[in-house]
């Protein structure tokens, strides 16, 4: 008798936060694809709906309560000709609120957190049967020791988690709490998925963590690596022409890790590398555990090894004590570095972290004029850095199609977004470009003909 496949099913998934979350949701497609569900941009042909979300800051919870209700419609609508439309909600949202998520809306069938999806076969059986699913343990069992071998391509630019977790607790971070205690995988598991990925046509890969550069992973060899050894041995893939690693933490930027970036030439020339706070006062109270002049120290390293290193950063505006004084601190130690992008945040307490008990708050409207004028210099130093790359000429991975006929869109190695008329078989490949343009958030160039 011939084989059939399951059934073909619909599904949509919906991306908040980090780019863990992003390598989290391609994960979950992957599990569910044996079920037999295909992706889908549109959530109202969809018979299973998971919205991935995340919990750093008070906005991002609002926002999945409202995008609930826009689904809870869907399901009403196609449940109204028969069959069930599952909704879930994933991420580190579902890990903090858990139950309350199933009281607050009803028509949510299950609600899982960050190390759990892995379960989603069984989970999915037991909301068939109507029961409905609160997943938010943190397994003793790694979820990356039970993740499919399987991956569906992620394009030439694609993400690799080998860290998870953060054992830092900061003192306005939600992460120790939603993501769990800090975990490094193999080095021979992520070669193997380095290796799967580069099969599946990545050119490109992001190494992620919350704490990327604290990874300790255990080699081959017996021994534990550290980032820098990891990276040498993903340079070793021949497909693989670039590498990136994000977030990083300035206390765990080691010097074999300066070094790398100085004679690895595969590691693109552009770090992300959060501060916070340019006063050392309000990094004690964040429990960084590092001075401003420890971040300078290191950028100033990591300059000295690969002088033409760009760097971005977050910052936190407003937090608990926050003086103008201090405020200050900020602004003159983004001067100092000069960033080619920055984010900058203001603060927003948190339930259950320590920072939400504090008591010396800023005035909202003192945090919102220092945001604005925090964000106006970062803007400067963007369009300065942008139109610095004017007349040179970069390497640009081409990934997407522009919006204008003939144009495609790729990126820097300063990760910067640059448009281009270019033939379509440049398409997924590195190619040479004259910069022509700096704008505030992108690039124009132009095709070198030799
Ligand atoms: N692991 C990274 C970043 C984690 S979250 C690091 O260690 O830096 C991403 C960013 O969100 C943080 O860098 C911080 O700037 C911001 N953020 C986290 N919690 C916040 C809060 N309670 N209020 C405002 N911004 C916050
Ligand atoms: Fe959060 Fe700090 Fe850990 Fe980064 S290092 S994830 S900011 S607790
Ligand atoms: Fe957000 Fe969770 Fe990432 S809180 S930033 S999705 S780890």
């Amino acid at each position: 008798m011939a084989q059939t496949g399951p059934e073909k099913k619909k599904l949509f998934i919906k991306t908040w936060g980090c780019q863990m979350n992003v390598y989290d949701s391609k994960r979950m497609a992957d599990i569910l694809s044996p079920l037999g569900y295909q992706e889908t941009d549109a959530p109202e042909n969809a018979d299973m709906m998971i919205l991935n979300t995340c919990h750093i800051r008070e906005k991002a919870t609002d926002k999945v309560f409202s995008e609930l209700g826009r689904l809870r419609e869907h399901k009403e609508e196609r449940e109204k000709t028969g069959g069930k439309v599952m909704i879930a909600v994933a991420g580190c949202v579902a890990q903090a609120e858990g139950d309350f998520i199933l009281e607050r809306a009803p028509y949510v069938d299950m609600v899982f957190g960050p190390q759990t999806y892995h379960e989603l076969p069984e989970m999915v059986l037991k909301a068939n049967g109507n029961q409905r699913v609160v997943n938010t343990d943190f397994p003793s069992i790694s979820k990356f020791d039970l993740l499919p071998d399987e991956h569906k391509s992620q394009g030439v630019s694609a993400f690799l988690s080998i860290q998870e977790g953060c054992d830092k607790f900061c003192t306005f971070c939600v992460v120790p709490y939603t993501r769990g205690a800090e975990y490094s995988r193999t080095v021979a598991e992520i070669l193997h998925e380095a290796h799967k990925l580069a099969e599946n046509g990545a050119k490109e890969i992001t190494l992620l963590g919350q704490n990327v550069n604290a990874f300790h992973g255990e080699g081959p060899d017996g021994k534990i690596w550290g980032l820098a050894r990891l990276i040498r041995a993903v340079a070793q893939i021949e497909e693989i022409r670039r590498i990136r690693y994000t977030t990083s933490h300035p206390r765990d930027m080691d010097d074999d890790l300066i070094t790398a970036h100085g004679d690895i030439e595969k590691l693109m020339p552009f770090l992300h590398l959060p501060v916070q706070s340019g006063s050392d006062k309000i990094l004690k109270a964040m429990n960084r555990k590092h001075t401003a002049d420890d971040y300078r120290n290191v950028i100033e390293k990591l300059r000295a090894a690969r002088p033409d290193i760009a760097f971005s950063s977050d910052y936190i505006i407003g937090f608990p004590g926050e003086t103008d004084q201090d405020f200050e601190d900020s602004l003159k130690l983004a001067r100092d570095v000069g960033y080619a992008s920055c984010y900058s945040f203001k603060f927003s307490a948190r339930p259950g972290t320590p920072a939400a008990n504090m008591q010396n708050l800023v005035h909202d409207k003192i945090a919102s004029e220092r945001l604005t004028r925090f964000q106006s210099l970062i803007n400067e130093q963007q369009i300065a850095f942008n139109q610095n790359t004017v007349g040179k000429t970069m390497g640009v991975l081409f990934d997407r199609r522009g919006k204008k006929e003939g144009q495609l869109l790729g990126r820097s190695p300063y990760n910067q977004s640059v448009h281009a008329f270019a033939n379509d078989r440049m398409m997924n490949q590195i190619i040479d470009i004259e910069i022509t343009g700096g704008f505030e958030n992108s690039l124009t160039g132009k095709v070198m003909t030799i």
